[in-house]
Formats: structure tokens, C-alpha cells, sequence
């Protein structure tokens, strides 16, 4: 394998979900060791049999490889913290969470979701690793929480049947907080039906989501505009936009829409519009800009980036209705040297945003 191999060879497994486990045993002087692991599977039901395998440059690979005995903790979504602990060498891994032991004492972590004490029962050299095989002696299951996953390099929750994206009232179907389901009903004191959970009860206020945008005009009047290589609206045209970010003003996510989407550095000048879209719970707010620097030819979300001349606009393939009305008052304004603030409410035009499209790529303009 080349290096190159080698790097796609770990991203490719990176892509593979797994669930989280804290392996834990006790060295010759009663002292518990332990680390975080995802490469944990069943092996055998009669006998019962697991396996899960260790670094030989683990800290505390010496410790299991000589140990007769170690447990399983199956980690819930909510155990990140001693997750991340029990993947840190050196840490002082059993100060930070609530351990008990095993009629073996063998640490058990209190919150698992389930707990496996196994009797060592075999132990293979497999390249840089070993694979730890336990005859499971006790298992015992603990709240019934949503199991933690990894993937691609990140912890998150298994959570059977949720939507992809969470965005619509009808949508949100569990605590973003305790993860247990959700009800529609009206809180005391408030007029509309909230997701509320039915657990912590915690109120799941779902607002509007803000969308940010550019006109970007270059010094020869040439205006910035992307070829969108991301669904929606697939290979149509548009101005840098997108959502606003939890942190940042209006004005920086507009900036930073276009670095995305442009590779462009503009100036955030005056704001052209504030569009109103109720029916998909959305506001826009677009401002004139003016480009500092080049911009690329194609970033990760735009197959094409171009700067476009006013005849050269492709009105007809366009991405959004919002884009369209932005682009028109722009030039509208421009034409007559002013530069009014537009309110515009696209309640009567339904925004085109929730479509997708692998329709025929539209020509350059
Ligand atoms: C989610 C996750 C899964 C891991 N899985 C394994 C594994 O299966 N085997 C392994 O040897 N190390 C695994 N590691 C890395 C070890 O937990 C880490 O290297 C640990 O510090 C090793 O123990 P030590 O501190 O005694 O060296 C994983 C780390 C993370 C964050």
C-alpha cells in the first residue's frame, strides 16, 4: 500500500459507524487502566464471546495483555466527555467519571448503557494490534439511553428513524437536550403548540431561519455569481448565499458566504433587501458588496464562479425566486445611482428552495 493508500485506507474506515466501548482491567498492583475503543464486537453466543482490539502502542496494552479478566462499558450519547478522557493518554482517566467494579473489580462505568465482565479467553497478535477475545461471565443493562456513535471522526447519537435534517416543527421528533421523544402542545403562558419533551420538558422554540447574502460587483460592474454544485437547485445560478451562523452579524455572514461559495474576498457594503419567505420560515437579508480581490474559478460548493456582465445574466436559470427579485432591484438601482433599502415578501411567489434539481446543467452566461 502506498502512503496515499495507507491515508484513504483510514479516511474509508473513518466512514464506518461504529458504537463506543471503555475497555477496563486491573494491573498486578490492583491499579485500573482503561481506554475508549470502537473496534468492540460480539464473537460467539455459545460460548459468549467478545473481542475487541488494542494498540500494541496503547499505555495499557501490557495491562490487558497479562490481565485474566476485563469489562465493557457501552457508552450512551451523553458519555462523550469520558469518551474523549479514555482516549487520552496519560489522563488521569478514572477522576472524571463514576465508576463502580464487578464482583471481579473490574471498574464498570455507572452510566453505561450496558456492561460486560469477561474472563479472558484468548488473545491473538493481529499486525500493529491485539485482539482481545472475553468469555463474557456477567452482562447487566443500564438506562435506556441512545448509544453513542463514531463516525467519521466524530461522536454523535444513534437515533432510530430520525429525519436528516431537523428543521420543521412536524419534523423535530426528539430533545435536543435528553433525546427522548417530543410532543406537540402549548406551554403556559404562550399561544402556539411547541415540540415539548415529554422527559426533561424542555420547549423546543423553532424560529426562523436567517439567510445571508451578497451582490458582489467587481470594478468594471461585473457581478459575482456561483453555479451551485450542492443540491438545491443543482446547477443553477446565484449570489453567494446561505444561512447565518449561531455567533456571527449579518454582515460577516454574508463575507463569509462568499469566501465559501466564491473564494472571493468582498467588501459588505450597504443592505439591499430584506426578504420575507413565512411559508418555509424564512428571512433574507442581501447586501451590495464590492469584490476586493479575484475569485476562484470553483470551490466545494460552486461548479462554476463567474463575474457577469448585466446582458449576460442568466434570468431563466436562475437557482431562487429571492435571487431573481435581489438581482433586479440591484440593477434597478444602479441604473438610477441610488441605493434604497427594498423590503420585499415572496409570500405570493413561492421561493423555489425546497425543490431539488438534476435538470439539464443550464448554460453559461
Ligand atoms: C472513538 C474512539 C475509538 C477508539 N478505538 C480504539 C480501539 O478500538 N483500539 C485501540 O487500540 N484504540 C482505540 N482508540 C484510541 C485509544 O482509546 C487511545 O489511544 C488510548 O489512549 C489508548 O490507551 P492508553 O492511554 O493506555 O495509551 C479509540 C479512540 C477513540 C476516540
Amino acid at each position: 500500500m502506498t502512503p496515499q493508500q495507507a491515508v484513504t485506507f483510514r479516511d474509508a474506515m473513518s466512514r464506518f459507524p461504529s458504537g463506543v466501548v471503555i475497555a477496563t482491567a486491573r494491573d498486578e498492583d490492583g491499579r485500573p487502566w482503561g481506554f475508549t475503543a470502537s473496534s468492540f464486537s460480539s464473537v460467539s453466543l455459545e460460548p459468549p464471546l467478545v473481542l475487541v482490539c488494542l494498540s500494541k502502542a496503547a499505555d495499557c496494552h501490557r495491562v490487558f495483555s497479562s490481565a485474566t479478566r476485563f469489562a465493557i462499558s457501552v457508552l450512551s450519547a451523553a458519555d462523550e466527555t469520558a469518551a474523549a478522557t479514555f482516549a487520552r493518554r496519560g489522563a488521569d482517566k478514572f477522576a472524571v467519571s463514576n465508576f463502580e467494579v464487578d464482583e471481579h473489580g473490574s471498574p464498570l462505568l455507572r452510566s453505561a448503557i450496558a456492561t460486560l465482565s469477561c474472563r479472558k479467553f484468548d488473545t491473538y497478535d493481529c499486525g500493529d494490534h491485539s485482539v482481545l477475545i472475553g468469555q463474557v461471565t456477567g452482562a447487566r443493562l443500564g438506562p435506556d439511553d441512545h448509544p453513542m456513535i463514531y463516525s467519521a471522526r466524530k461522536f454523535g447519537r444513534f437515533l432510530p428513524n430520525a429525519p436528516a435534517h431537523l428543521t420543521a416543527h412536524e419534523q423535530v421528533r426528539y430533545c435536543f437536550r435528553c433525546g427522548s421523544s417530543l410532543a406537540l402542545s402549548v406551554p403556559p403562558g404562550d399561544t402556539l403548540g411547541r415540540p415539548v419533551c415529554h422527559k426533561c420538558g424542555h420547549i423546543h422554540y423553532i424560529n426562523p431561519t436567517v439567510i445571508v447574502g451578497c451582490i458582489a460587483e467587481a470594478s468594471d460592474g461585473r457581478i459575482l455569481l456561483c453555479r451551485r454544485r450542492i443540491a438545491p437547485r443543482r446547477g443553477y445560478w446565484t449570489f453567494p448565499s446561505g444561512f447565518l451562523e449561531r455567533g456571527e452579524s449579518s454582515e460577516e455572514g454574508a463575507r463569509r458566504e462568499t469566501l465559501e461559495e466564491a473564494g472571493a474576498d468582498v467588501g459588505i457594503e450597504r443592505l439591499l433587501c430584506v426578504i420575507d419567505v413565512p411559508q418555509i420560515s424564512e428571512v433574507h437579508l442581501i447586501y451590495r458588496g464590492l469584490l476586493t480581490g479575484n475569485a476562484a474559478s470553483v470551490t466545494t460548493e460552486s461548479s462554476e464562479v463567474a463575474l457577469v456582465a448585466e446582458p449576460d445574466i442568466p434570468w431563466e436559470n436562475l437557482a431562487f425566486t429571492s435571487i431573481g427579485e435581489s438581482l433586479r432591484r440591484y440593477l434597478d438601482d444602479r441604473a438610477h445611482g441610488r441605493r434604497l433599502v427594498h423590503r420585499i415578501d415572496l409570500r405570493s411567489a413561492p421561493e423555489r428552495d425546497n425543490q431539488d434539481s438534476d435538470a439539464p446543467a443550464p448554460a453559461a452566461p
